[in-house]
C-alpha cells in the first residue's frame, strides 16, 4: 500500500481528485466504485469545481455505490441515494442510468444483492474503488468479521457504526439497523484503491491498519493483499504512525 501524506482534508481532497480526474481523461470508459459519509465530500466538491471549470464530461463513466441503507426510500434525504444526488451527481452530465447504488427497499434484499452484484460484474468489475474507513475498520458496511470472500449482502449496522453515523440523522433513533453493502471480494477485485482516511479520529484504526496482521477482524487489512492500493491520509490521521 503506497502512502500519501497531506496536510489537512482539503489537500486529501485535491489529491483524490486530481487522481479520478486523471482516469477519467485517460479512460476510454471507467467503472467507478463511489463512498459516501464525510471523507469523500472533499473530493466531490473538487469534482463539481473542475466540471464547472474544465467541463470534463462523465458520458462514458459508470458509478456504484458501496452501499444503501435499508427500509429507507430512494427520496428520503437520509438514504445514499439521496446523499450522492446533492453531493455530486447532481451537479455533472452523468446519465443517471449510469449510476448504481443498491435499492435498500427491494422486496426480496437477497435478489437485490445478487442483482447488484451481476450488474457490478457485467461492467467488467470497478475499475478505480474510493473507499473511506470506520472507525471500527470497516469499509463499505462490511462490519469486522466479515468473510473477505464475501460478495454483495445485507448487513447488520455495528453499534459503534450507528452511532458514528447518527450525526447524519435528525432523530438518532432512526439510523436503521441493516445496509446492503458490496463485498469485501467484490472491493478487492477492483483493479485500483484509493482509501481517503482524515482526522484524528481515524488515527488509531490507520495505524492498527498499517502495522497490524491482516485479518477479518479488521476488513479493510484486505487492501494488503492488493497491488494497488494508494492510501491519501492527512497529518491528523497520521498522528499515531512514524512520520
Ligand atoms: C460509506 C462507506 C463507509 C464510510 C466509513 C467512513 O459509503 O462505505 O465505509 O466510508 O463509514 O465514514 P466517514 O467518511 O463518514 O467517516
Amino acid at each position: 500500500m503506497k502512502i500519501i501524506r497531506t496536510k489537512n482534508y482539503d489537500e486529501m481532497s485535491k489529491k483524490a481528485a486530481d487522481i479520478v480526474l486523471k482516469k477519467i481523461k485517460t479512460s476510454s470508459f471507467l467503472s467507478l466504485g463511489l463512498a459516501t459519509g464525510s471523507t469523500p465530500l472533499g473530493l466531490y466538491k473538487h469534482l463539481i469545481q473542475d466540471y464547472l471549470k474544465s467541463y470534463t464530461s462523465y458520458e462514458y463513466v459508470t458509478t456504484f455505490n458501496l452501499d444503501e441503507y435499508v427500509g429507507l426510500k430512494p427520496h428520503h434525504p437520509d438514504s445514499y441515494h439521496s446523499f450522492m444526488k446533492k453531493h455530486l451527481f447532481h451537479h455533472l452530465d452523468i446519465p443517471t442510468d449510469q449510476t448504481h447504488i443498491p435499492d435498500g427497499i427491494a422486496e426480496d434484499l437477497k435478489s437485490e444483492c445478487k442483482r447488484y452484484e451481476k450488474v457490478i460484474q457485467d461492467a467488467g468489475g470497478i475499475d478505480l474503488q474510493i473507499l473511506g474507513i470506520g472507525t471500527n475498520g470497516h469499509i463499505g458496511f462490511n462490519e469486522p468479521d466479515t468473510s473477505f470472500h464475501s460478495s454483495t449482502h445485507v448487513v447488520s449496522l455495528a453499534d459503534s457504526t450507528r452511532k458514528d453515523n447518527a450525526r447524519f440523522f435528525k432523530n438518532p433513533e432512526e439510523v436503521p439497523t441493516h445496509a446492503i453493502t458490496v463485498g469485501l471480494k467484490t472491493i478487492f477485485n477492483s483493479k485500483e484503491i484509493l482509501l481517503l482516511v482524515s482526522g484524528k479520529n481515524k488515527a488509531p484504526i490507520l495505524k492498527q491498519l498499517v502495522e497490524g496482521n491482516i485479518n477479518e477482524s479488521l476488513p479493510a487489512s484486505i487492501l494488503k493483499k492488493h497491488n494497488h492500493v494508494t492510501i491519501i491520509a492527512d497529518e491528523d490521521a497520521l498522528s499515531l504512525l512514524q512520520p
